[in-house]
């Protein structure tokens, strides 16, 4: 199955200058426990984005066009997503966490989108993709707890693919 997981502010931006938009650290956490135990693939900028490199906990497959991509042991390069089966199992819930391209890229083959929504404008270089909403069932949604480290509204929602 596979899964798309992102953050998007109130006009759809996900991303600016190669990093997140926001601080808050509730969705990084909420992230993580959606992610960990997981595949996750990403494009090879958001690859770039971690501070620490690799997520841990994880198997981190990285997709790019460019074959001599270096990447440390632990993770698995992809020039296209046709060789992805060979690195995970049937029954595994695949983590597509992002950028845009790869989204764009699995969007056909989507069955669960996991989104925070952040009530809030920032200044953004990068979007998500369009998503058709008609084409899934909301099946979660949770008011995101605001404190003096998130300071901005948000909340996670889940839908199925119907
Ligand atoms: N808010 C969120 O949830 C969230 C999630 C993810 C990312 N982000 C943000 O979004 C930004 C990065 O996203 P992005 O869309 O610019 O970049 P990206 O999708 O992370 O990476 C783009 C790269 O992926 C590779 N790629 C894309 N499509 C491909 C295809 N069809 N086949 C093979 N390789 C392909 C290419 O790598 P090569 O150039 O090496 O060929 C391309 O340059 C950052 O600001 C990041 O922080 C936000």
């Amino acid at each position: 199955m596979i899964s798309f997981v992102w953050a998007e502010d109130e006009n759809h931006n996900i991303g600016v200058d190669g990093h997140i938009p926001w601080n808050l650290p509730n969705d990084m956490k909420h992230f993580k426990d959606v992610t960990t135990g997981h595949p996750i693939v990403m494009g090879r900028k958001t690859f770039e984005s971690f501070p620490n490199g690799p997520l841990p906990k994880r198997l981190n497959i990285v997709i790019s066009r460019n074959p001599e991509y270096q990447v440390p042991d632990s993770v698995v390069l992809l020039n296209d997503k046709g060789k992805l089966s060979q690195y995970v199992k049937p029954d595994d819930e695949v983590m597509v966490i992002g950028g845009a391209g790869i989204f764009e890229l699995f969007k056909d083959d989507v069955d669960r989108l996991y989104l925070t929504k952040i009530s809030h404008a920032f200044t953004g270089d990068t979007k998500m993709i369009p998503i058709d909403y008609d084409k899934f069932d909301l099946i979660e949604k949770k008011e995101g707890i605001m404190d003096e480290k998130n300071i901005y509204p948000y909340t996670f929602e889940t839908y199925q693919k119907i």
